[in-house]
């Protein structure tokens, strides 16, 4: 069965891997980003893979545009799966003490509204045809707070509860709900960063196991395995002990 896939982000990176690994599968794309070109360029690579492609430039913050738009595509494509994938890193600035404000809030704005605002659209006609999947794109960074990236760990732990919160919600519904806790993935967003990136793997591998997890309707798909688990440890340690091993782990952002 064709099944319709929308992703946000889906220009470069993460949301493109999945956008072309569905695309294999022929599923019916709607791909959304801000970059028309890049998006453009997807669409065309996942069309001659035997995808039926629709794309839509938009930036995840406007929440009008995202409800209109999302509920008008849903309303003549009933979607499937709907995959919250943009967005957004800050942090420290070479040479800088702290996130700048601007970069902070346009991380917090993307990062979590931007979920929101594709995400509850959605949710009224998932309820009335009681099916549907949801996947949410946190980070390890949830599960730890970097002194060098405060408003994007809290932005990755908040929709890490976001998602946890709505799958409770709405298991009882026949909606799947899983959030998704990648470490290093080599894409531009992590080529920002300075910072020593141990277990780095490419978009597809990360698009692979997404997939896999989301296939098994995984409460959290978080990776490499071993990687995750220690960081979730680490965020659980004493706040004087957590810092003293994290003291060496500073980076700095090109925001
Ligand atoms: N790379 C990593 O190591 C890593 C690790 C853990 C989690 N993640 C998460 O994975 C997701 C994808 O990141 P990535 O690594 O693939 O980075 P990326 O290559 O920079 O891709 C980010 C995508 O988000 C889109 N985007 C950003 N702001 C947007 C906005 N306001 N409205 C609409 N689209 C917007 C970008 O589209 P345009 O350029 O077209 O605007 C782009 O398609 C993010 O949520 C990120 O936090 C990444």
């Amino acid at each position: 069965m064709t099944r319709t896939v929308l992703i946000t982000g889906a220009s470069s990176g993460i949301g493109k891997a999945l956008a072309v690994h569905y695309a294999r599968e022929r599923a019916r794309l709607a791909l959304l980003g801000r970059d028309q070109s890049r998006l453009a360029m997807v669409a065309d690579e996942c069309r001659n893979l035997g995808a039926s492609v629709e794309i839509h430039t938009l930036d995840v913050r406007n929440r009008a545009e995202m409800s209109a738009w999302v509920r008008e595509f849903d309303e003549k494509t009933p979607v499937d799966l709907v995959i919250a994938n943009a967005g957004l890193m800050a942090g420290t600035p070479p040479g800088g003490e702290i996130e700048p404000a601007d970069a902070g809030y346009a991380v917090v704005e993307t990062n979590v509204l931007g979920v929101l605002n594709t995400i509850q659209p959605l949710l009224p006609a998932m309820l009335s045809r009681r099916k549907g999947q949801i996947a949410i794109i946190s980070s390890i960074a949830a599960f730890i707070p970097l002194p060098d990236s405060p408003s994007y760990c809290a932005s990755k732990s908040a929709v890490l509860y976001y998602g946890q919160s709505l799958r409770a919600l709405l298991a009882p519904h026949g909606i799947g709900v899983s959030v998704v806790c990648p470490g290093y993935v080599s894409t531009s967003m992590a080529a920002q960063e300075s910072s020593r990136k141990p277990f780095m793997m490419s978009s597809e591998k990360a698009a692979a196991l997404i997939v896999a997890g989301l296939r098994r309707n995984r409460a959290v798909i978080a990776f490499p395995f071993f990687f995750a688990f220690a960081t979730k440890l680490h965020g659980l340690l004493p706040d004087g002990i957590r810092r003293r091993l994290s003291s060496g782990y500073r980076f700095t952002v090109e925001n």
